[in-house]
């Protein structure tokens, strides 16, 4: 059964890569983007909160809605998917996932490819980078000031129509490349260019496992699907 495929391809495996999305965190309580009835999105319009064109319209709505996504993630633990992820002690862990809950977990270095939540930097992108206690200490609904230039402070994530943080991207890229195994667990395989990785990790020879409820277009790449939630079926497959 597939349980027992997976546990044989991790057996053999040296260099796995696990690719996750918004469904790692669905058992956290953290809302997924897509999915009906809960997806973030659904209650949002992204245009005028994910975008830079949104923010710039109207800082304090963004930062707003950010600030409480912080609080609600702050008040959310990592799941079981994201226990038994951190005990892959030698898996690269590339996540589209801005929650910190596979840090937090325990997982060493996650590449964080659409940035963190937790973590600000300035809008007008003269280089500086704050963490979470600069949020901690001006977390107000209105976005603090960059220190060194004086613009808006905004989140340290990536913004539709924005270019991933090229040092992630290209770590993502690198572990695909090498890859014997890739986990894609959690994700619906619709946002590109992230969502090109498990084929990069195929083409380079990697076997693909795709794990989550429902059907995705990256199930025709994988050599097993198995249908299930991912605090439900990893630490199964991994111990
Ligand atoms: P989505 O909301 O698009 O997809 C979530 C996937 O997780 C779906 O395939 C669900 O079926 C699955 N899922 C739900 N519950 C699950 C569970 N308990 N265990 C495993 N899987 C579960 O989220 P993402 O694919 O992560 O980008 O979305 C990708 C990107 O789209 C996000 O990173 C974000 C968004 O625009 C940016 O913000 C740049």
């Amino acid at each position: 059964m597939e349980i027992d495929r997976i546990r044989g391809l991790l057996r053999d495996a040296s260099r796995i890569v696990v690719f996750t999305g918004a469904g790692v965190s669905a058992e956290s309580a953290i809302p997924t983007f897509r999915d009906a009835l809960t997806g973030l999105w659904a209650r949002y319009e992204p245009e005028r909160l994910a975008t830079e064109e949104g923010f710039a319209a109207d800082p304090a709505l963004v930062w707003g809605w950010y600030a409480s996504r912080r609080a609600a993630v702050r008040q959310c633990a990592p799941n079981a998917a994201h226990h038994a992820i951190a005990r892959l002690h030698s898996a690269v862990v590339v996540t589209q996932n801005v929650d910190g809950l596979h840090a937090r977990a325990g997982t060493i270095d996650p590449v964080e490819l659409h940035g963190n939540i937790v973590r600000p930097k300035c809008f007008a992108g003269c280089g500086w980078h704050g963490d979470a206690d600069t949020l901690e200490a001006a977390d107000a609904r209105v976005p603090p000031h960059c220190p060194d230039c004086g613009a808006h402070a905004r989140p340290d994530v990536v913004w539709f129509g924005e270019m991933l943080p090229p040092a992630a991207w290209a770590r993502a890229e690198e572990a695909c490349r090498a890859a014997d195994l890739c986990l894609v667990v959690g994700t619906s395989g619709l946002v590109y260019p992230a969502a090109g990785l498990p084929a990069l990790a195929r083409a380079s020879g990697a076997a693909i496992v795709v794990i989550g409820p429902e059907a995705t277009p990256l199930d025709a790449l994988a050599d097993v699907v198995l249908r299930g939630r991912a605090g439900d079926v990893l630490p199964t497959i991994v111990d």
